[in-house]
């Protein structure tokens, strides 16, 4: 027996979640480069060293991640707000026009990572599970570079940057 819980009451339970704001980018089977803004970002395992990304199914990142089983995940900075909105459609460009916002460069797969980002991720997909509106990609990290720099944090429809308690 279920409980009936409204999309509304939902949204606004996990808006109270902060997330740190990554771009999952990935290329199409015909190498044109596609990325969105994601929170629902997290990490799986550490042996084999893994991560999870949940994609709305209706972005052609979603569609471009499950067509060439890879994907790659860079962290944002504080300071990369105007990215987070652009590749959250808020600017008004789609597909690989995206990428005229940022500083972009490709892993030796071919695929994007922003320079500057705290954390890239080199992700090989290991398991696909539809789940409502979204698909869970479990992507096997195949390499990785981090920097010291603060992390971009999302909540409550905001941006944030990190302080010390
Ligand atoms: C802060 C933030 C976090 C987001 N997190 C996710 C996410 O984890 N997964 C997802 O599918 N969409 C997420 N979105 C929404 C997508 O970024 C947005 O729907 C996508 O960019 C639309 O891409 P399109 O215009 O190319 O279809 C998030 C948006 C914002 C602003």
């Amino acid at each position: 027996m279920g409980v009936a819980v409204d999309i509304g009451s939902f949204r606004a339970a996990m808006a109270r979640f902060p997330g740190a704001v990554t771009i999952v980018t990935a290329c199409t089977a015909e190498g044109e480069r596609r990325g969105i803004t994601a929170t629902a970002v997290c990490s799986v395992s550490a042996e084999p060293p893994s991560l999870l990304v949940c994609l709305n199914r209706k972005t052609g990142t979603c569609a471009a991640v499950r067509e060439t089983g890879r994907f790659n995940v860079s962290l944002l900075t504080e300071g990369a707000a105007a990215v987070a909105l652009q590749f959250a459609g808020m600017g008004g460009a789609t597909g690989a026009a995206k990428f005229d916002t940022g500083d972009w460069q490709a892993d030796a797969r071919g695929l994007p990572l922003l320079a500057g980002a705290v954390v890239q991720f080199s992700c090989d997909v290991a398991e696909v599970t539809d789940a409502g509106s979204h698909t869970v990609f479990i992507g096997h990290i195949v390499n990785l570079a981090s920097a010291e720099a603060p992390a971009l944090v999302y909540e409550q429809a905001r941006f944030h940057r990190l302080l010390p308690l």
